[in-house]
Formats: structure tokens, sequence, C-alpha cells
């Protein structure tokens, strides 16, 4: 018996409208070949060989097989309940047990000090545009850890506020080295080449138009996925603050990135847990490493909050206007950081992915804006949602708090006569992210020089298109007279009502 009709599903990820014409009975894509526990904000809990958790307790004085416990605190002790987080890991050796820490030489560009004083680092006027950042060649093999470069940023992580940008562009895994961030949390955003996250907790196979979340503290590891030769991707690091998923308000229970297709890996442990380790930490934007003679990768059990999560974009459930006018980008929302404004974000990672358009007697793109909010665009896959014709995969533009802007394409001027009212699907094979902060960034050295693919900041001349249509409307200056006589007559009319002062205008005696 037939109970649903036979669609084709579709097999490439990138060219779907939405996750679901993939028609996939799992919650990953057919190249993942993990397991994840699905949810937001769970204490998970996993184990490699089951009954090695401790029951009923987190401390017991003898683990099974030998394990020592290990703890990981993210939140104060005593914070509240909905914002307190910590995991519990019964691993072969204690992270403790370590030969000392060392500093290290890296290619990597890292700046965390974005603080006016800091001289290297300094805003743009107004809007810049990258052509995409350079993959390192191939014979200089290049990992995550001398693949990471500071794009921009605001605040300092030694304050715990603020946020930073960055670029890996890498051609190497890092076997026998896993990465530590003390300063803040981790988005990733792969742009290209397919990533394989080994974490303490387990694995995660991230892939372009997918994001994964480090949170702050937690080790891991930024392998290449087999036939992999290079990878680029974005991240935004926060500092102070966790990524959330934004409240709804009127939208109800469920819409835009659903609680349940966030995914949280499984325990897994190496094969080999004797072999030398190099645990490279960022702390306040600077690299030392740690020296062992094991692999961190050795927590058979775990239960806890503390732990990284990977989301499809694709299956993001868009909401907007179906009736008429432009709704804002923030209902594109995915994750959002706080600030210390409660009515501001720190940041906002967004989502420009395809949906429907269907807003009658309406300009449906952006109207030319001036926001409060400063804009950092990029490009996964396909002719994305740049301001520009050139905006390529790979690149970026920024357009700074208040810098007047808006679409730059012949497009989007040509969108004013179409007056377009059919419903109709735009962003189509494509993806394009935005992070929006409340901060005023200001951008690295490398940003501005070192990477080379700065372009000059968007040509003014573009705005050519955009002629005074106003004061060549005819008849439009004998109209402006006529307010102005009108206005005139107006104020001679009401000029009576003040005269006389206090005592009031000369009537006539009754
Ligand atoms: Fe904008």
């Amino acid at each position: 018996m037939t109970i649903a009709k036979v669609r084709t599903p579709l097999t490439d990820p990138e060219k779907v409208f939405h996750y679901t014409d993939l028609q996939r009975t799992k919650p990953t894509r057919e190249n993942d070949p993990y397991d994840y526990m699905p949810g937001w904000g769970n204490r998970h809990q996993s184990e490699v060989i089951p009954g090695t958790l401790p029951a009923g307790q987190n401390n017991p004085q003898a683990n099974r097989y030998g394990l020592y416990t290990e703890g990981i605190t993210y939140s104060a002790f005593a914070a509240p309940r909905q914002v307190n987080k910590s995991t519990y890991m019964y691993r072969a050796r204690p992270s403790a047990a370590h030969g000392g820490y060392n500093k290290i030489e890296s290619r990597a560009h890292l700046e965390n000090c974005f603080l006016s004083c800091n001289p290297s680092v300094q805003t743009f006027p107004g809007l810049a545009e990258w052509r995409p950042f350079p993959l390192p060649p191939a014979d200089e093999p290049t990992d995550f850890v001398d693949g990471l470069h500071t794009l921009a940023g605001s605040g300092d992580p030694n304050l715990r506020q603020g946020l930073a940008l960055y670029v890996y562009m890498l051609n190497a895994s890092m076997p026998g080295r896993a990465f530590c961030n003390i300063d803040g949390d981790f988005l990733f955003c792969p742009q290209t080449g397919i990533l394989d996250f080994q974490t303490e907790m387990g694995k995660l196979l991230v892939q372009p138009g997918e994001i994964v979340v480090i949170p702050r503290g937690v080790r891991f590891s930024v392998n290449l996925a087999n036939g992999q030769k290079a990878a680029r991707g974005y991240i935004t690091e926060v500092w102070g603050a966790m990524w959330e998923l934004p409240d709804l308000g009127p939208l109800g229970g469920h819409g835009l990135a659903n609680p349940r297709d966030f995914l949280h890996p499984v325990a897994y442990i190496d094969e080999d847990l004797h072999r030398p380790f190099e645990i490279v930490n960022k702390s306040n934007g600077k690299y030392v490493a740690i020296k062992q003679d094991h692999s961190p990768y050795d927590v058979v059990a775990w239960q806890g909050n503390v732990v990284p999560y990977k989301y499809d974009l694709t299956k993001f459930s868009s909401q907007n206007a179906t009736s008429v006018d432009h709704t804002d980008p923030s209902v594109n929302t995915v994750l959002t950081a706080k600030s210390h404004d409660p009515h501001t974000p720190l940041a906002d990672f967004i989502w420009f992915g395809p949906r429907w358009d269907v807003a009658s007697n309406t300009f449906r793109p952006p109207y030319f804006h001036r926001n409060s909010a400063s804009e950092f665009l990029a490009c996964l896959y396909g002719k994305g949602l740049g301001r520009d014709e050139g905006f390529l995969p790979g690149g970026a533009s920024f357009d700074g708090g208040h810098t007047p802007h808006g679409g730059f394409g012949d497009e989007y001027i040509n969108e004013m006569q179409l007056q377009v009212n059919e419903p109709r699907k735009i962003l189509e094979n494509q993806m394009t992210i935005m992070v929006e902060s409340s901060r005023t960034l200001l951008f690295t050295d490398y940003a501005r020089h070192g990477c080379g693919t700065l372009e000059k900041a968007a040509d003014p001349k573009a705005w050519d298109k955009l002629p005074d249509r106003f004061s060549s409307h005819p008849g439009i200056k004998q109209l402006l007279q006529r307010v102005r006589d009108d206005k005139a007559a107006a104020a001679e009319r009401l000029a009576f009502y003040h005269e006389g002062g206090i005592a009031g205008p000369p009537l006539p005696a009754a």
C-alpha cells in the first residue's frame, strides 16, 4: 500500500531549498559517519563502554577500569541553573598529567586586543570587501594552529567582553596536536572543505552549510575529512557570552533553528592512547603549548552540558512577511550571544539561505539603510547575497555601523521598477551568513594588508545608478512653491490668535 507520494530525493545539499529535499530519515547528511545526540541545552551523557558512568554520584572513590574523574566548568560554580554549565569526564589519564608549558612559533595571525589603545587595529571608515582569502600553497603544510587568522573584533578576552572574527585556511590535519581556546567559544562556519572534528566528547563531521560550536576550554583537533585537500572557513568567537537560541516571541514555540536539530557527539577514544601530544592553548590571544606523552582523547565516559554541537543551516525554518513590507534580518538569526546591554546582542549569527519571497506591494530586498549594527557577510557557496557581483564564496564584505548602504547590482535597482507581486523562490543554490554586532569592529593588520585580498572600498560610482528623480519630477518646483505659499498663508492666519499677549486678540466687544 502506498502511504506517501514518492518523490525523487535531491542528493547535493548545496542545491536543496531545505534539508527535507534530501528526504533523509537520519538527522545528518549521507556522508556523515558519526552518531549524535539531538537537543538544545540538555545535560547529555555518553559512554564508550556501557556502565562506565558512575551511577548516582559524580566522584566515586574508584571508577570502573581505574579511570580518573575530571571536571570542567564553564560557568561560575553558583551561576543560575539555566546558565550553569559543567561536564564530568572519566578518562584514562587526567589532563594534569603533562610535561609542562612551552611557547611555540606559529604562522597564525592572532590578535585579541580590540581596544582603541591598540594602534595595530583600526576601523574601516566605510565599506570593505575581500576576494577569497588565500589558501596555503600545497607545498606548505598548514594545520589549524598555523592557519588561523584574526580579521576583526571588539573588546578583549581578558575583560570577558567582546568578540573576534577569524578566517582559517588549512591544508593539513593535526595528528598529535589538539587546540584549546581558553578565551571564548568558537563558532566555526566551513566554506570549503569537509572537516572531521575530534573533541574530548567525541567526533563531528562538519561541511560547508553546517556550523559547529566548540565551548571555551574543550580540547579539539581540526582534521581534513577523507579525500579533502584544503579547507577554508569563518569563525566567530565570543568572550564573556555564549551562543544561545534567540527567543521566538510571538512566533511561538517553533521555527528558525529548532532545538532538536542541534547535534552533540557521542563518546569516542583514540585506539592508541600512548602517543605524544601537543595541546595548543589560545590564552588571551597568545599560543602556549602543553607537551604530554598521551592522547587527550581518552574520555571513556562523560556527562554534562559543556559539549560541542553542530547544526545544519539547510534545516533553518525561515519565517518572513506574508503580507507586506521587508522583515528585519533578525528574523534570520540562528544563534545569538548576549552583551552586557540587556537590549542589544553582542553578536547575531544570521542565515541567508533559500526561501520563498511573497510580500505584496512591497520593495522586497533590503531597503537602503544606516543600521546601528555592523554587518560582516560571507558567502559559503553559490552566488551569494553580496552587494557586488564580485562577491565570491570564501571572501567577505563589511558594512560598519551607520555606514549608508544598500544593494549595488542592477537587479536591485530594477526591482523598484519590476513591482513583483508573485510568490517566488529567492537565494537558491547558495548560502550566505552574516555576523551582525552592536560593537564597532576594529580590523587587524592581516585583514587590512596581510591577507592581500582586500578590495579597495566599494566604488562610489556605483551610486551613480541612483539619480535624484525627485528634483526632475514634472511640476515639482511648482508643487514646492505651493507648499511654501500654503505654509505662509497658514502662518498668517494663525498669527491673529497670538496677538494681544495674555489679554488675547483684539476682538470687538459683545
Ligand atoms: Fe545592511
